[in-house]
């Protein structure tokens, strides 16, 4: 079977793209698949710290496309899964120095070897996004329950429909239940109401993922956290599983929950 190739977007920065990208393929790999992923954040590279194989950077992907280097010699083997590599980014070059074409011709060679090919895009909806998107069989759009993060991600939405890389499936990230619980943050229903595309995930606030994503070993190797969980849970919705969602709400006590159900909170 060729590869699914995935891409992580958003619209909006700093919203969890590079963390889902690494999370997913970490949990796609721990379960038998052989992943590749590519930093598509040309000029701010970052998957390669998340995932802690910064300091065995060789060559990257624009050494790649300018014929400096194989594809093969650019592709760095994970510490702790061998079926999982990474392609990163240049640090120095723009994002002008890769065109779609680039990335179509890069993924095309790799996807009779490999399950699962996932891209993470930099922020924006520019050249980098274009990049990004270009080979995508699937994309995925991650927002945080925010109002000017969900506004973008519809942006985002609206412009995959229109270059026929729709429809986009959405991974809510950073849910707080106790906020949302105080109608202080928007539910992933409101989300979802908002954006009305297929959910494949809601990923909550986790300080385990900033602490897991500095030390390299990102939080899905956690078998105890639930944002890891929650990562392990939507690669394998990825794989075609039906996974139930995770009961986030469940902070409150059953007879607060009883009390809301009838009402009376
Ligand atoms: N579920 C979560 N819980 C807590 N912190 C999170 C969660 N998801 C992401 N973060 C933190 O949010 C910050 C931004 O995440 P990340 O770098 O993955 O976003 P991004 O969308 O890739 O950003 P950019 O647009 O700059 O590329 C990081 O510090 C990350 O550790
Ligand atoms: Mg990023």
């Amino acid at each position: 079977m060729p590869a699914q190739v995935i891409t992580v977007t958003s619209g909006k920065g700093g919203v969890g793209k590079t963390t889902a990208v690494a999370n997913l393929a970490v949990a796609l790999a721990s379960n038998g698949s052989k992943v590749v992923c590519i930093d598509g954040d040309i000029g701010l590279r970052n998957l390669d710290v998340i995932l802690g194989l910064e300091n065995r950077i060789v060559y990257d992907i624009v050494d790649v496309i300018e014929g400096r280097c194989r594809l093969k010699q650019a592709m760095i083997r994970d510490k702790k899964l061998p079926e999982l590599y990474l392609i990163p980014a240049a640090q120095t070059r723009d994002k002008n120095s890769v065109s779609p074409s680039d990335m179509n011709r890069l993924v095309k060679d790799l996807r009779n070897d490999y399950d699962f090919v996932l891209i993470d895009s930099p922020a924006g909806i520019e050249r980098g996004f274009r990049n990004a998107i270009a080979a995508a069989d699937r994309v995925l759009v991650i927002t945080n329950p925010e109002v000017s993060a969900v506004r973008d991600a519809d942006r985002v939405i609206g412009i995959l429909e229109a270059e026929d890389k729709g429809p986009a499936a959405l991974i809510i990230n950073r849910l707080n239940p106790a906020l949302v619980k105080k109608s202080d943050m928007l539910s992933a229903d409101d989300v979802l109401d908002l954006l009305a595309v297929e959910l494949i995930g809601i990923v909550p606030e986790d300080e385990n993922v900033i602490i897991s994503s500095n030390r390299g070993a990102p939080v899905a190797h956690d078998p105890k956290s639930k944002a890891g969980q929650a990562f392990r849970n939507i690669a394998r919705r990825l794989k075609g599983e039906k996974v139930p969602f995770l009961d986030l709400d469940s902070s409150g006590s059953l007879w607060e929950r009883l009390q809301r159900l009838a009402g009376r909170k």
